[in-house]
Formats: C-alpha cells, sequence, structure tokens
C-alpha cells in the first residue's frame, strides 16, 4: 500500500478480501476521548484500555502487536501507562501505528491533532456551516484519532467535547449528559457517556448553535425518553413532521417487533454538508437537513414521504445495527438490508402498502437490475473491496431488503418474528456475521435455508423463463420454469437461487381459479387466508428446470407471475398484448396489474425503436390507446395507484432491455411514445386533471394521491406538443399553494420550448432564495432539461453564488441529477454531456472522493452504446484513472468500468 501526500491511495490500493477476517488481537474495555475543539488545530486525547483477546487459540501464538488505524493525523504524544513512550517503540505510517510486545492489558494515552477546517471530504471531524459535526461510518474514525477502526471491537465510550461557549454553545456526543461546566478564556465543556458498547463507526460529535425542538416519548415499559431535534436557527417550523415520524417509528418498533428504545435521549441534529442521507450513531444521530426539514411551503409531498422514512430507518438501526452490529464491513446488509425492510414495512403501515410496494420495486428494477448487470456487480454480501464507501449500494440496501423479504415470505410473518427475537436473544451486545442472522431464522423455525443462502454468495440478478402448455381434453395447464444468471466479474457459472414465485391463475373473465397443483416434488404453500384463499400459491424454484402442472381448469388460464414482486428477478413469459390488457384491467395484486402495463408499454417502445432501426413509419396500436383511456376512466381506482400506472418505464429500464442500445433511436422512440400516449388520452388526461385537482382540495385524507395523479396527467398533458398544456401549468404555478404543485408545474414549463420559460424560473427562485433545500429542487429542474442548451446552462450554474461544489446536495442536484436524470443530454454524440460530468469529478476527487466516485458511477453502463458513444466514454474514465492524484474511491469505480466486458 503507498499513499501519497494528500492521504490518497495511489493507484494500486489494498483490495481487501471476506475471506481474510481474522479477530481482534486485542479488545478495548474502555475509551476516553477528549476533544478541544478548535478550527484548525484540535487536540484529540484519547486513552484506551485494552486487554488481549485469548479467546481464540490462533491469536495466542502470534506476537502481541497492536495495530491501530490513523488517517491525515499529526501525533503528538504516546504513553503506556502513564509513560511516555519513546518514539522507537512504536512503528507508524500515512494509515497504521504499530506497537509491538504489549502486555495483557494496559491503558494507551494518545495525542493527535487534526484539522476539521481543511476536512472537506465530510468524513471524520469536519466543519458544515459554522458547525463541527462527525460522520464516522464506515471508516471516519480513524480521521480523528489513532484507533481500532473496526466493527468488532466494541468499547463504552466517554466523551469529553470542549469549545468556545458563544460560538459553540451546544456540546453533543453519544449516551448522557453527565458534567459540563465553563473554563477560562470564554470556553466551555461537556462530557459524555455511552453505557452500550459500540463499534467507532457509531461515534459522534456535535458543536454549534442551533433551535432545538423538544418533545417525550414514553416506552412501553413506562421510561420517558427526551428527543431533541437541532436544526439552523429559524428552521423550528420545519421539524415537527420529522418529530411526529420519530414518535410513530418508536411506537411501531414496540408494537410489531417489541423493541423498545434504551437510553434516556435521543437527538437529532441536521446539517447541510453531509454525503449521505442520515447517520445512526448511537442516540446522535447526524442528518442531511433534507431528511429532516420540511413542511408543505418547502416541501414535497414526496419529501414528507422520504423524511418519515429516513428518520425511521435511523431509529430502527437502534436494535438492527448498533445493539446487534456487523463482525465486518462485508457483513454491512446484516444491518442495511434489514433495517430498509424494517422501514419499507413501517412505511406500508402508515400509508398505502401497495403504493409503497412498487416505489420499491421501481428502484430496483431501474436502479439495482443495471447495477448487477454491470462493472460493479457484487453479492448484497461482497467478497473484496478496495474502498468501503463504494460498497454502500443499491445491491446491499434494495437487493439486500428483498433477500429478507424472501426469508419473511418463506418462513411466513410469524415464524419472520420468532426469528428475529431468536436473532436479539443471541446476539445482543454482538458484532456479527449474516450468516448470524440465517442461522436465527433456521432455528426458530426449523428449516433448512441452505439453497437459499445463494443468495447471499452469488451477484447477479437470477432470470426466469416460464413457458405454458394448455391440455385442453385434460384441464391440465403446464409451466416450464426455467432459471439462469448470466455471469458476473469473477462469477461465471452460478448455482440456482431458491426463488419463491407467488401466482395465480385468472379466467378471461378475470375470475381468480382455485388452484389444483398435481405434481408432488415441488414445494408449494396455496395460500390459505383471507380473500385469495386457495386461489393464490407460493412456489419454491430450486432447479435449473421444474415443471408445474395445475389441474381441473374449465379453460385456458392467464397466469398473474411473481405477484407483489416475491423475488428480486426478471422473469419472462410470452404474454400477448390482450392477456397483458387484461391484467392491468383486472390482476387484483397491484405489483402485477401494474407490470402488466409496464411490459404492454415497455414492448411496444422497444418496437417502435426496432421500426425507426428499419426505416419503418411508426404508429401507435389503437388497442393500446384503448387501454390506457379504460384505465382513466375507472372513476373509484386508488389515485396514487393510477399516477403509478400513467407513469411510463424509464429511459434508464429501457435502455437496460437491450444488449447493445440503437441509442437515437430508443430516444426518438420513447419520445413518440410519450407525445402519442397524451395526445390520444388526451380528453381524459383533462377530464382526470380536473377531477384530481378538485379532489385534492376537498378529499384532504388522500391529498397526496390525488396529487400525483394531477401532476402525472399534467406532466403528460405536457408533452402532447399543445399549447394547453403549458398554460394548464403556468396556470398551477400561479396558484400552487404548496410545493407539490408549484414544483410540478414548474418543471412542466422549464421543459418545455416556451419562449418566456426562464421568466418561471426567476420567479421561483426569488421566492426561494433563502431557502437552500428549495434551491436544489431549482437547481435540479434546469440539470433535466431536455434541451440541447442544458449543458451551457449547466456550467453557468457551476458559478452560481447558490452553488458550492464542496456541498453534496448541491453536487447530487446539478449533476448527478444530470448525469442520471438526463439521459438524452448526456449521451449526447458530440461528448460534452460526458466532458461535463468528468470534468466536475475531476474537480471533486480532490475535494470529496466518496461523491466524486458516486458520480464515477454515471460511466457505468458504456458497454452498451455504439462504437462513438464508447468511445467517448472511455476517454472520460481514462482522464479520470490517469489523475494524478486519483483517490482510491474514484480509481475502484472508475478502473472497473474500464476492465469490464
Ligand atoms: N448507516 C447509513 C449511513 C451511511 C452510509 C454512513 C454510508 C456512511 C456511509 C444510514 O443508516 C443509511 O443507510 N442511510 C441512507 C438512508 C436510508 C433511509 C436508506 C442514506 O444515507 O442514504
Ligand atoms: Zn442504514
Amino acid at each position: 500500500m503507498t499513499a501519497n501526500s494528500q492521504g490518497n491511495k495511489s493507484s494500486h490500493s489494498e483490495i481487501k478480501y471476506r475471506r481474510d477476517y481474522k479477530s481482534p488481537a486485542f479488545f478495548l474495555l474502555e475509551s476516553k476521548i477528549y476533544l478541544k475543539l478548535s478550527e484548525q488545530k484540535t487536540t484529540v486525547i484519547s486513552s484506551l484500555n485494552f486487554k488481549r483477546n485469548l479467546d481464540s487459540e490462533e491469536l495466542i501464538e502470534q506476537p502481541r502487536q497492536l495495530i491501530l488505524n490513523g488517517v491525515k493525523l499529526k501525533l503528538l504524544d504516546i504513553s503506556l501507562d502513564g509513560v511516555s513512550m519513546p518514539r522507537s517503540s512504536y512503528q507508524f505510517s500515512e494509515e497504521y501505528l504499530l506497537i509491538q510486545d504489549l502486555p495483557d492489558q494496559f491503558t494507551l494515552e494518545i495525542t493527535t491533532e487534526i484539522n476539521p477546517q481543511a476536512n472537506t471530504s465530510l468524513q471524520g471531524l469536519y466543519k458544515s456551516g459554522d458547525k463541527y459535526c462527525t460522520q464516522c461510518e464506515a471508516e471516519g474514525f480513524r480521521n480523528i484519532t489513532y484507533f481500532p477502526d473496526r466493527p468488532d471491537v466494541m468499547t463504552i465510550f466517554t466523551t469529553k467535547v470542549e469549545a468556545d461557549k458563544t460560538k459553540y454553545p451546544f456540546l453533543l456526543s453519544n449516551g448522557n449528559l453527565i458534567d459540563s461546566g465553563d473554563l477560562e478564556n470564554g470556553k466551555h465543556f461537556a462530557t459524555w457517556h455511552d453505557p452500550f458498547p459500540k463499534p467507532s463507526y457509531l461515534f459522534a460529535l456535535v458543536a454549534g448553535n442551533f433551535d432545538l425542538l423538544e418533545d417525550t416519548f414514553i416506552t412501553m415499559s413506562g421510561r420517558e425518553v427526551a428527543l431533541k431535534i437541532y436544526v439552523d436557527s429559524g428552521k423550528l417550523n420545519q421539524c415537527h413532521h420529522a418529530m411526529e415520524s420519530l414518535k410513530k417509528a418508536m411506537t411501531w418498533d414496540e408494537e410489531v417487533y417489541g423493541l423498545e428504545y434504551d437510553l434516556d435521549i435521543y437527538m437529532i441534529v441536521a446539517v447541510s454538508d453531509f454525503n449521505m442521507g442520515a447517520m445512526e450513531n448511537k442516540g446522535l444521530n447526524v442528518f442531511n437537513t433534507c431528511f429532516v426539514l420540511a413542511n408543505n411551503k418547502t416541501a414535497t409531498d414526496a419529501d414528507f414521504e422520504d423524511v418519515e422514512s429516513v428518520i425511521a430507518h435511523e431509529y430502527f438501526h437502534n436494535w438492527t445495527g448498533n445493539r446487534v452490529t456487523c463482525r465486518d464491513w462485508f457483513q454491512l446488509t446484516l444491518k442495511e438490508g434489514l433495517t430498509v425492510f424494517r422501514d419499507q414495512e413501517f412505511s406500508s403501515d402508515m400509508n398505502s402498502r401497495a403504493v409503497k410496494r412498487l416505489k420499491d420495486v421501481l428502484a430496483i428494477k431501474n436502479g439495482q437490475f443495471a447495477e448487477d448487470a454491470g462493472p460493479m456487480s457484487h453479492p448484497i454480501r461482497p467478497d473484496s473491496y478496495v474502498e468501503m464507501n463504494n460498497f454502500y449500494t443499491q445491491t446491499v440496501y434494495s437487493k439486500g431488503a428483498e433477500v429478507i423479504r424472501m426469508i419473511e415470505t418463506i418462513v411466513c410473518n410469524s415464524g419472520f418474528k420468532k426469528g428475529m427475537k431468536l436473532y436479539f436473544e443471541r446476539h445482543d451486545g454482538q458484532a456479527v456475521t449474516c450468516e448470524d442472522f440465517i442461522c436465527a431464522m433456521e432455528d426458530a423455525n426449523n428449516v433448512d435455508l441452505s439453497l437459499f443462502r445463494n443468495w447471499y454468495r452469488q451477484a447477479g440478478t437470477p432470470e426466469l423463463d416460464v413457458n405454458a402448455h394448455w391440455d385442453s381434453s385434460k384441464g391440465k395447464y403446464t409451466l416450464t420454469i426455467t432459471q439462469y444468471c448470466k455471469p458476473t466479474p469473477g462469477q461465471p457459472h452460478k448455482e440456482p437461487f431458491l426463488i419463491p414465485l407467488r401466482l395465480a391463475l385468472f379466467s378471461k373473465a378475470g375470475e381468480m381459479q382455485n388452484l389444483d397443483i398435481a405434481n408432488s416434488d415441488i414445494k408449494c404453500k396455496i395460500v390459505d387466508n383471507g380473500a385469495f384463499s386457495g386461489k393464490e400459491a407460493v412456489i419454491e424454484i430450486t432447479e435449473h428446470h421444474q415443471t408445474i402442472v395445475f389441474s381441473g381448469l374449465n379453460e385456458k388460464p392467464i397466469p398473474s407471475l411473481l405477484r407483489g414482486f416475491s423475488a428480486p428477478i426478471k422473469l419472462h413469459f410470452g404474454f400477448s398484448d390482450q392477456e397483458l390488457a387484461l391484467l392491468l384491467a383486472f390482476d387484483n395484486d397491484s405489483y402485477s396489474s401494474w407490470e402488466a402495463g409496464q411490459m404492454l408499454m415497455t414492448k411496444l417502445i422497444v418496437n417502435l425503436t426496432g421500426d425507426l432501426l428499419e426505416d419503418k413509419p411508426l404508429s401507435f396500436p389503437i388497442e393500446l390507446e384503448e387501454t390506457f383511456n379504460n384505465i382513466l376512466e375507472v372513476k373509484d381506482a386508488d389515485p396514487n395507484l393510477l399516477a403509478m400506472n400513467l407513469s411510463t418505464p424509464s429511459l434508464d429500464f429501457l435502455l437496460e432491455q437491450f444488449q447493445e442500445v440503437p441509442w437515437n433511436e430508443l430516444v426518438n422512440a420513447y419520445n413518440y411514445f410519450n407525445r402519442t400516449l397524451a395526445i390520444k388520452c388526451h380528453g381524459n388526461l383533462l377530464s382526470t386533471y380536473d377531477r384530481a385537482a378538485s379532489m385534492a382540495d376537498s378529499d384532504r385524507e388522500n391529498a397526496s394521491g390525488w396529487r400525483k395523479l394531477q401532476n402525472a396527467c399534467l406532466s403528460l398533458l405536457g408533452k402532447a406538443e399543445e399549447t394547453e398544456g403549458i398554460s394548464l401549468a403556468i396556470k398551477q404555478f400561479k396558484q400552487a399553494k404548496e410545493m407539490t404543485n408549484s414544483l410540478a408545474s414548474l418543471k412542466v414549463v422549464a421543459h418545455s420550448q416556451q419562449a418566456d420559460k426562464t421568466k418561471w424560473l426567476d420567479t421561483f427562485y426569488q421566492r426561494w432564495q433563502d431557502e437552500e433545500l428549495v434551491l436544489d429542487k431549482w437547481f435540479s429542474v434546469q440539470a433535466t432539461n431536455p434541451e440541447r442548451d442544458v449543458i451551457n446552462e449547466i456550467y453557468q450554474l457551476l458559478e452560481h453564488a447558490d452553488f458550492q461544489i464542496s456541498n453534496p446536495n448541491k453536487v447530487r442536484a446539478l449533476i448527478t441529477a444530470f448525469a442520471k436524470g438526463n439521459l438524452e443530454n448526456f449521451h449526447r454524440l458530440d461528448g460534452v454531456g460526458y466532458k461535463l460530468v468528468a470534468d466536475v469529478i475531476i474537480k471533486l476527487n480532490k475535494i470529496n472522493p466518496q461523491i466524486a466516485a458516486r458520480l464515477t458511477s454515471s460511466f457505468n453502463s458504456w458497454r452498451k452504446f455504439d462504437n462513438s458513444r464508447k468511445e467517448l466514454m472511455k476517454h472520460q474514465l481514462k482522464r479520470i484513472v490517469e489523475l494524478e492524484n486519483v483517490s482510491a474511491d474514484v480509481y475502484e469505480i472508475a478502473s472497473k468500468a474500464l476492465a469490464y466486458n
């Protein structure tokens, strides 16, 4: 391992392997950390009480050497049991401190100096505006002091913070406040003690001036917990939704899992500069402002839902992540997949379960599937990494949550809860592995999940080819199922997965059929409760080839497959358009019905692309026109689901349907499809728009669903190339009482060819120039403008007074929004879209490698494109990997992208 003076790792950064795991040589009984905060010279004195790990034979043999991690630290002093150590008695490099020949138990006192003001990576201790805060997951604590910075070293922290009293009236850390007071020179201090042993990644410190929203929560055993949300002054009227969400989450975890909060205080601090969404530090969550602040003037309905689910997610980590934590970072999905599953269930219980499911499925289909099919493809429990920060992926999170959901499907909801109970009984206070979790599920339910473990080991999206045979003389319907999974980097051949396939059969009149499964060699659970009793089944696919025979049928059925998206797979079945239209109309599983509509649209767009390739004229089938007009005419439909059914597949989903994408034709076919759909359904879209707009006012309970439908109609109408859609949008913009309607209409106007559209963007800017989160929306609307001028506009916006490249939210709002949400311009044939993104990556590489690396993944699909675009993308990737100071984060993503074939 080499490192240059910036602390950036050079191109041959070390690869860490899961198989290399070794228990720590020393445990940490207690850690006292004393931080004297100062902008450029913060002194950190840590007093660490170590005890040798004598648990394993293998370690007893080894030399008594202690390795501590530390990055960009200035080491001032080390003493061992009170005696200052001579320089010759330890070794240190850019990343480690190594001490040999230590006794079985001892106390090390280490004094280091750091510069928070210069820390633009937003990992470790840094400044966000006039506040200090920390971010230690995954490996940020090593930027604060020398420490065994690994999650299996859990310790009891006592933290003393000292700072100027006027500038930093609040001094916060994990656990309970045990002491505080004034010091000389206008300083003060606070000492916090966290009684729960925790790994360093859960450490947190915050210092600054805040407005504070306070509340209390009485737990199920009657303890009172103080709830505190700290925000920038002036923002108190934007924190009530976060507080309500927190209390709902606390109640939910008690009711559903019997899990209670364990400290007397729960604090949430909102900061503007944050790499991720939020962080679950014990008793002191640090949040990106965008997941705390919300009122209906400044935040959309979608923002409200996001705040609720992120607040809940971080709260749920208190048990799944903090009380039971990960042994090593390869086990990340143990806490993240499980906690995402828990927050999904919470949101489903708080809002519409069907709608939440569709959103989560969309995240898999639009994002995770592409990740699984590209250079970064990895199992939910990876085997290796260079930079851990690059493995907080959709695979670990969203697919990880789907894997948990499949376990729940296999052992049933009650069995899943038994498994969770056993998991906590066995492992409270421990750092464990995914294997430990699976074992708890097996033992609590007396099942064997051996084959299921392939979901943890193998990367890639499994695919099912399903073929049907109808034997009318015997009334038998046979499904032949083949499963396969394409090769992924390092895994050319795959073992079969255990795939729970939920299915039903419909008659042409839309009646569910009784399921009589004739073959006994497959494991099958027929649902025996609720409305679908006897008519829905979950079949466990376990082999490469399997056959299911249904008997006793009077007519050839239409199968409803993968109901509820029962597994994160791609399913192929040769449905006719007519069958899909029927499923869209009557399938009582909202996922399968929606999916039928998506398949219809996808099929047509792919066909249109083919027509363009063959220079054929384009046409829009009359049946499809009727299908969509019909669904718009169902007056009692759930507005939210109707809005989802109206949203056309995204371009990034569509491009995954091709081995090699004919990009120009696809984009033209896509635009033709949207425009023609809007024209053909024009009348119904207008009347649905009006109906939804008035319902949003009268039906307050479902107002957000109605607004969603209203704006789905508006967005389509805006594509109909008629001034009517645009004037409707302008009217809505002028009248909007809340952010949802204001933003949706601004988008339609700003993405049109309307001559005076900048006038409306300016109006919006003038109104919101003091709300940075709203300005992020203003940046994004401009970044996703499909017009060609957009590139120059973005270069100008990069220089805008309200844009700071050091602020990740701004980079996401302007550049990520462009690279991932304006594919038409990103993939321009003159290469300026690619160059723009690479220019920003190159700037960010030095400032914030983690954010730069995330942006670099925009190039991951380069192999799918034509030669000209391939060359242009490769050129930018090479420019990036060849940077003199390329960070390990960026290097890992860019080099894997280049090497992929
Ligand atoms: N533990 C993570 C935050 C994190 C991730 C910190 C990576 C450092 C590196 C947190 O629990 C999390 O998962 N946050 C998500 C939001 C969540 C609702 C999925 C995030 O920040 O995107
Ligand atoms: Zn998380």
